[in-house]
């Protein structure tokens, strides 16, 4: 199972990798390189399966925006029927650019500015998943002001032991910066439906990301449903949603993806038993592993014992592995057949850009291409223009036909907002 969602929407044809009915050597080509590719099939496919496992009880998916923000991702992901998860007014934007309206959208965030908060009043947003006593405040009086009720779900620190490959992608254990602390939760919960303009809808949690075990996701659940009881004791008038937020890891490497039906059957009864519609918000487990970053080898090397690939991709364009260490596969577009042990390295001036380190690879050579795979989750959403380098190109393919969803930067427009000739004010 692990291999074939690995590689879904990409495969060999004609002796070179394909994503779906479409070469990517025709796409470096036409788009050049690096360009990120991403298989429409491979995410309608992992939306299907999500979906369908939750089928028996009411629910939605939320997509969750930033794994892959990118306009024509959240158009399709929109069309198979998802709603939205958004983390800020940017998001917002972008989620209404791509057709998704307010009741399709769910926002979280642990710092959103008051304008933020006016913005998705305004554009009447499903759910503000509040994270503070401090933002139920706000947003009770930002919404007085604007003549308006805020529904809220407030999003409760679990306090679960969770386990993630690095701990910057944990967030719901004890002393995380996310959610409302677990013992502040029903006061701050019974402020919710007390304050004049907010309207408590619902409990939310988001454990972390790339979370491969059911255990966290039984454990939070389960003290989301007691304090849902304790809510509904003390008065809460209105409860309709439990957002379980998202997580749910695919397979980079070997390693197991969530396995879904465990999941199902670890969700479904505590959703029913909640009697709330249930919410997820899942980024990586729709996109993660339906892109490829396409670089072109533009080097190699040899020195002080290593031997180097050097690519045209380098760690403003793909940041996981150099920021989290992360495990991304390297296959060559059209193998030569013979191996070697290398770093993949990129063109960036940092001894930490790289996208792997000692890695066994196909023996390429300067113009051939390399696909860095399950490069469709934040990918291209932590991309930057360090060194000045242009942010890369972005494709989607739909069968045998393929579209720049994304065009390639241009050196114009790193500079769009800048001047040579400041305009000085005077204190
Ligand atoms: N909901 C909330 C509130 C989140 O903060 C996140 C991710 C998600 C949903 C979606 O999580 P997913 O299903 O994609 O695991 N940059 C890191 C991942 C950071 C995830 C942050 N929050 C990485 O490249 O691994």
């Amino acid at each position: 199972m692990g291999e074939s969602v690995l590689t879904a929407g990409f495969a060999p044809a004609d002796g070179a990798l394909a994503c779906e009915g479409v070469s990517l050597e025709t796409i470096a080509h036409e788009v050049g390189t690096p360009v990120f590719i991403y298989s429409a099939g491979a995410i309608r496919d992992a939306y299907t399966r999500l979906d369908r496992v939750l089928a028996p009880v009411p629910h939605r998916l939320h997509y969750s925006v930033k794994a892959n923000s990118s306009l024509a991702v959240l158009a399709l992901v929109h069309s198979l029927g998802a709603g939205v998860d958004i983390v800020s007014g940017g998001e917002l934007h972008r989620a209404r650019l791509a057709g998704l309206t307010g009741p399709d959208i769910v926002f979280s965030g642990v710092g959103k500015t008051e304008r933020e908060l006016r913005e998705a009043l305004a554009a009447g947003i499903l759910l503000f998943n509040v994270e503070s006593e401090g933002e139920l405040r706000l947003l009770d009086r930002v919404a007085g002001d604007m003549r308006l009720t805020a529904p809220v779900a407030l999003r409760v620190n679990p306090e679960v032991s969770v386990d993630t490959p690095h701990h910057y992608t944990r967030t719901g254990e004890r002393g995380d910066k996310f959610g409302v602390p677990y013992g502040d939760a029903l006061a701050v919960g019974r402020l919710a439906f007390t304050l004049p303009h907010t309207r408590l809808l619902g409990l939310d949690m988001h454990i972390g990301s790339q979370v491969s075990s059911v255990d966290p996701y039984r454990d939070g659940m389960l003290r989301l449903l007691e304090l849902v009881d304790d809510l509904r004791a003390a008065g809460a008038p209105d409860l309709r949603y439990l957002d379980i937020g998202g997580g749910l890891a695919v397979t980079y490497d070997a390693e197991d993806p969530i396995d879904l039906d465990a999941y199902a059957a670890t969700v479904l009864p505590n959703a029913a038993a909640s009697a709330l519609k249930l919410l997820v918000e899942p980024g990586r487990y729709l996109v993660g592993n339906a892109g490829v970053l396409l670089t072109r080898v533009l080097y190699r090397k040899e020195g002080g014992g290593r031997e180097f690939v050097i690519t045209d991709a380098g760690m403003n364009d793909l940041l996981r592995p150099s920021h989290y260490n992360a495990y991304h596969r390297i296959d060559s577009v059209r193998p030569r057949g013979g191996r070697t042990r290398a770093d993949i390295v990129g063109p960036v001036c940092e001894s930490g850009d790289f996208v792997a380190l000692g890695r066994e690879v196909d023996d390429v050579r300067p113009g051939d291409l390399l696909a860095i795979r399950s490069a469709g989750a934040y990918g291209f959403a932590m991309s930057s223009n360090y060194n000045s380098r242009p942010r890369a190109a972005e494709v989607m393919v739909d069968g045998d036909r393929f579209a720049v969803i994304t065009a390639r930067e241009q050196y114009e427009d790193l500079v769009r907002r800048e001047t040579v000739h400041p305009t000085w004010r005077t204190a």
